[in-house]
């Protein structure tokens, strides 16, 4: 493929591409553009033609032609080829011919199967009629390619044998099952409504069934206890945490509308967009992954939850917004009458659905509101939003949204904003596994992957300063005259971060080493030519990178030693527990200190 990709890179610029997509602006030997990855009225997105090369210094968004157009088509690398080798009139030659065939046929075997559907639905009255009695259009029908397996063993295996497809394949695109008799296959989806799950390209990459019972044997299939949903199992092409139900039909108007609604049920998907609710995506009865969270969040911070109006409904729906709150995204959820799901209020009554959309509040807002409706006695309230509203409120990301949320619990509950501050710092905190973090190596992996995904904003804090640092660094150091004395730079990033983590800074690799002094380069090209100014202005800048480095890093350890305490607290362990205060109290100090030296946030 690098012959492809290459050829591709001669033909297209980065700006063209781009600009093909939004508007630009020239900006020195440079472009920029408002960032179409994030809500912004200034550029901070810059685009260097030399480099090939987009950077956004608001959201961190960065890469070349090929991630730009993944980013905002919300394909993968293969589908940026595709996009981009038809731009550039590059014939595409396909390499690598065993793998790409091997991953094609299944492909072909999926498609194949999912038109054998469509069209055994539109041959079987009552599984038609079942759908329309639950409300789902025709047109609905034929843009989500639902689809029939009939009540046999091997309609789908004959079909697919005969269109000459391996069993290897077949069972690889996870359609067949072994049965008790070795080597006899049968069809995984028998006698269910058929739900095909697409890919980014819309492509069909797995199916998920409905039982479809008739009134005459709904009693038949509940005595045999068969799920009322049966998925795909796991493929080479199906990863049930990477994909969401309609995810290919949403993404874009996710964007135009800057919010996503996640709904649970398929039924519950198909009724938004029949009603015009383009934007809905559903987890299909899996729970919400940092994968899931990850392909909203490319499009939207603002995530709007509807779930079933029951106790289940209620804790997904908590155990999703954790997920989203600490991935920094701002969550609301809409109110579902008790005993209905998205998709009964829709059908019943839209008004009610769209009022209660727009009325949609902040799952805080919406849990506190919740209990103070419920409980009177005061003490047992405090309580009640101890227990559970302030997990919630941990998790914000932003310290100022944060601030206002103890400020109105303060409020409500009539008690001081230092108790709830002293009651969160109680909180231990379980972020998923990759958002933790306490090691440079972990610095030194998001540095060199600039994963932008990974969020938590005091990781993306971390990572960004420094980033900047190392900008400014290398970009110093490959010019003739550095204005900034590097050896103490050198001595002073050693100072902070350790010796180890500054000789990573020092082997980074070229594609990195190239994007940071980038970076650096635009940051400071603003910044004019008058050398006394730009060297005062540096060291200025270098001393605020390294004062806020080091207060990130004492915060970190401050929240890890209380940590410590509270365990051995629990052990009763006295000595250790002089010992750790001891330390504790010494970063107190240190943290003070550093406060009095007026840290500007950056
Ligand atoms: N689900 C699943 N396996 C099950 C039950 C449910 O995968 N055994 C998933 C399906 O994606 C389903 C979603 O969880 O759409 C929500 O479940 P539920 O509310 O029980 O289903 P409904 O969508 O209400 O189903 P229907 O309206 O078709 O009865
Ligand atoms: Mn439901």
């Amino acid at each position: 493929m690098s012959t492809n990709i290459e050829q591709i890179k001669e033909r297209l610029n980065i700006v063209d591409v781009v600009g093909s997509y939004i508007k630009v602006e020239k900006a020195g030997s440079n472009f920029k553009a408002c960032c179409p990855f994030h809500n912004e009225k200034t550029p901070s997105f810059f685009m260097s033609p030399d480099r090939g090369t987009f950077k956004c210094f608001g959201c961190g968004e960065g890469g070349d032609i090929f991630t730009f157009v993944e980013k905002y088509e919300g394909v993968d690398f293969k589908g940026s080829l595709k996009i981009l080798a038809d731009k550039a009139g590059v014939e595409l030659i396909k390499e690598d011919p065993k793998k790409v065939n091997e991953k094609n046929r299944i492909y072909d075997v999926l498609e194949k199967s999912t038109s054998f559907f469509q069209a055994n639905l539109l041959n079987n009255k009552e599984a038609l009629e079942y759908l329309k009695n639950r409300g789902v259009e025709e047109r609905i029908i034929k843009q989500f390619r639902l689809g029939f397996a009939l009540d046999e063993w091997q309609g789908l295996y004959d079909f697919l044998k005969k269109e000459g497809y391996t069993d290897i394949e077949i069972e690889k695109a996870g359609l067949i099952k072994k049965g008790e008799k070795k080597d006899k296959f049968y069809d995984r989806f028998r006698s269910r409504i058929i739900f095909p799950l697409f890919d980014n390209s819309d492509s069909p990459v797995a199916f998920s069934g409905r039982l479809f019972e008739t009134n005459q044997d709904k009693e038949k299939a509940s005595s045999h206890e068969q799920a009322k949903y049966l998925n795909s199992p796991e493929t080479v092409l199906f990863s049930k945490s990477n994909i969401l139900y309609a995810y290919n039909f949403a993404k874009n108007v996710i964007r135009k509308l800057d919010f996503s609604i996640l709904v649970e049920g398929q039924m519950d998907l198909l009724m938004c967009h029949q009603a015009g609710y383009t934007n809905t995506v559903a987890s299909s009865g899996t729970s919400l992954t940092e994968g899931h969270i990850s392909l909203l969040k490319r499009f939207s911070d603002k995530l709007v939850i509807a779930f079933d109006g029951d106790e289940a409904g209620f804790n997904s729906a908590s155990k999703a917004s954790k997920l989203a709150l600490v991935s920094g995204m701002e969550v609301r959820l809409i109110k579902i009458p008790e005993g209905m799901d998205p998709a009964d209020l829709i059908l019943e009554n839209k008004d009610e659905w769209k009022k209660n959309l727009k009325n949609a509040k902040h799952i805080i807002d919406f849990y506190l509101e919740k209990l103070i409706e419920s409980i009177g006695d005061k003490r047992k309230l405090g309580k009640e939003v101890q227990e559970k509203v302030l997990p919630f409120v941990a998790l914000v990301q932003s310290e100022i949204e944060k601030e206002n949320f103890i400020e109105l619990i303060a409020n409500k509950l009539n008690i001081s904003k230092d108790a709830i501050r002293s009651e969160l710092e109680k909180i231990k905190i379980e972020l998923p596994k990759d958002l933790k973090y306490t090691s440079n190596e972990m610095i030194e992996e998001l540095l060199v992957k600039n994963e932008s995904n990974l969020s938590g904003k005091i990781i993306e804090r971390k990572n960004n300063i420094i980033r900047q640092l190392s900008g400014l660094y290398w970009w110093q150091k490959g010019i003739e005259a550095p204005v900034i004395d590097l050896k103490e730079l050198e001595v002073n990033f050693i100072k902070i971060v350790g010796e180890d983590f500054f000789q990573r800074i020092l082997d980074l690799n070229e594609k990195i080493k190239d994007e940071v002094i980038f970076e650096a380069e635009i940051f400071y090209q603003e910044l004019g030519n008058d050398l006394i100014e730009l060297k005062n202005d540096l060291n200025e800048k270098i001393k605020d990178l390294f004062l806020n480095l080091e207060m990130l890093l004492l915060d970190e350890k401050i929240k890890d030693i209380l940590l410590k305490i509270k365990e051995i607290e629990r052990l009763g362990d006295d000595e250790k527990l002089q010992e750790q205060m001891k330390k504790y109290n010494e970063y107190l100090k240190l943290k003070d200190k550093l406060n009095r030296s007026e840290v500007k946030e950056i």
